[in-house]
This record gives C-alpha cells, sequence and structure tokens, in this order.
C-alpha cells in the first residue's frame, strides 16, 4: 500500500499544480486538504484493486464452466470418433479377412490344378542371352495324350512374346540359335497354336505384364515326354524371343531369342 500511496501522492500533485512549487511556498506541515486527499487516493486505489481482484475471480469463475464443457465437448467428439472409426476398422478387418480367405482359396485351387496335373515329368530353367533380366521355369507334364507346357517367367518386357520349343537342347549361344530351329517332327509349317497347319514346338506368345511377369499354360496334342520317339520334347530347348509370333513366314518373325531352357527328365 505503501507504494499505492506515493502514486496517490504523485497524482494528487499532479491535479493540485505541482507539490514542488507549493512545498516552497507552503509550510513545512503538509496542509489538511492535502492529506484527506491523499488519503482519499489511496482508499480509491484500494477500491479499485479489490475491484481488479473481483473482476479476475469473476473471469475464472465464468470461464472454469466453459473450460470445463469444452473438455466435455473434446471427450464427446474422441468418443464419436472412436465409435465411427469403430464399424470401419472392422469393415477393414473383414475385408483384410476375405482377401486372406480368398488368397487361400486361389492358392489352394493352385495347387488342386497342380496335383490335378500331377508331377512335372520334365522341366526347363531359363537361362537369358547376354544383357537380359529375364528368368524363370517351365514344366512338363502329360495328360490325356497330350504334353501340358506350365511357364511362369519374370522380369521381361511387357506384351507378348514368341515362344516355342527348339530342336536342338543347345542353349550355349542364344542369340547365334545353337538351339536350332523350330522343333518340327513331321516337316510341316509354321504356326500358332490355334493354325492347324503348325510345327509341333509352336506354342505361340506369352503374355508379359507390366510388372514384367508372364504365365502360359498350354496343352500340346501328339508331343511326349517319353525317353525315346520322335515325338518327345525331351533333349530339345524351350525358346523365347524378343517380339511377338505373327504365324506369319517360316518361323512368326518374333525376333531375336532371349531365354533359352533345356529339356529335361524331373
Ligand atoms: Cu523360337
Ligand atoms: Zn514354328
Amino acid at each position: 500500500m505503501r507504494r499505492q500511496a506515493k502514486l496517490a501522492v504523485g497524482l494528487a500533485c499532479a491535479l493540485l499544480v505541482g507539490c514542488e512549487r507549493k512545498a516552497e511556498n507552503a509550510p513545512a506541515e503538509p496542509s489538511a486538504d492535502l492529506q484527506r486527499g491523499v488519503a482519499k487516493a489511496g482508499e480509491a486505489i484500494e477500491r479499485g484493486v479489490e475491484k481488479a481482484g473481483e473482476a479476475i475471480q469473476h473471469g475464472v469463475d465464468k470461464a472454469a464452466p466453459a473450460l470445463e464443457q469444452g473438455a466435455k465437448d473434446v471427450g464427446a467428439a474422441i468418443e464419436r470418433g472412436v465409435e465411427k472409426a469403430g464399424p470401419v476398422l472392422k469393415q477393414g478387418a473383414k475385408d483384410v479377412g476375405a482377401a486372406i480367405e480368398r488368397g487361400v482359396d486361389k492358392a489352394g485351387a493352385k495347387t488342386a490344378q497342380d496335383s490335378a496335373l500331377g508331377e512335372p515329368k520334365a522341366e526347363a530353367s531359363f537361362e537369358s542371352a547376354r544383357g537380359i533380366e529375364l528368368g524363370g521355369t517351365a514344366k512338363f507334364y502329360e495328360k490325356d495324350g497330350s504334353v501340358v507346357v506350365v511357364v511362369n517367367i519374370d522380369d521381361a518386357t511387357p506384351g507378348p512374346h514368341g515362344i516355342h520349343i527348339h530342336e536342338k537342347g543347345d542353349c550355349s549361344d542364344i542369340t547365334g540359335k545353337s538351339m536350332g530351329a523350330h522343333f518340327d517332327p513331321k516337316k510341316t509349317k509354321h504356326g500358332l497354336p490355334i493354325a492347324r497347319v503348325k510345327h509341333l514346338g509352336d506354342l505361340g506368345n506369352i503374355d508379359v505384364d507390366k510388372d514384367g511377369k508372364g504365365t502360359l499354360e498350354i496343352a500340346v496334342h501328339d508331343a511326349s515326354l517319353a525317353d525315346r520317339g520322335t515325338s518327345t520334347f525331351l533333349g530339345k530347348a524351350i525358346v523365347i524371343h524378343a517380339g511377338e509370333d505373327t504365324g506369319k513366314g517360316s518361323s512368326g518373325n518374333s525376333g531375336t531369342p532371349i531365354a533359352c531352357g533345356v529339356i529335361k527328365s524331373s
């Protein structure tokens, strides 16, 4: 309160023309008027401080329910969020579950297919020409008097690639065609698999997707996987070309050979 009193004196001096000048002329004792003025100013300031305190208290009192309400609102919003997220999460879990089930079903179907074809009688694993990344395998099954060829490749360029059985099991010079011509024991003409006239080794095309993966399953009538005989694929080569087999010309114009695998008994 001493500071307030000083302030009050200051204020009073400012209002009442100035204490210093007054003090020069006035008697040593401050006048009774001045003393009363100081006392009044002090009281006024005290009341001001009290009022300010009350106002702050009032503000806090008013703010408290608002804060409480705010906290309640946030809590309710979180609860609503969790409630809303609940079904979404549940649906998400269901979707994931269904996807897994579908995956398992597909895997099951694949296994069933494999077991329907039995164990492969022969296999080939692709080696690629210099500068080519392509890899993969071919599996050969005997079924109902046909040879079923199942090919899976990776890292190939997207699009169709001509694929044939060539007459020599020699992949030592792929681009130089060490594997010879298309396997053609009946001395006939080139064609796509759907054509009536075609080489026994004409498997058509393998389609490669944008991820570089290609699969082909094709049944070749009159071929065999026997140790001997003119129609066996054993000891021959399976070859993939850079381009599409159009079915035209002497070999389908499918371009440079890019991968080759020798067909061997499993
Ligand atoms: Cu070929
Ligand atoms: Zn051909």
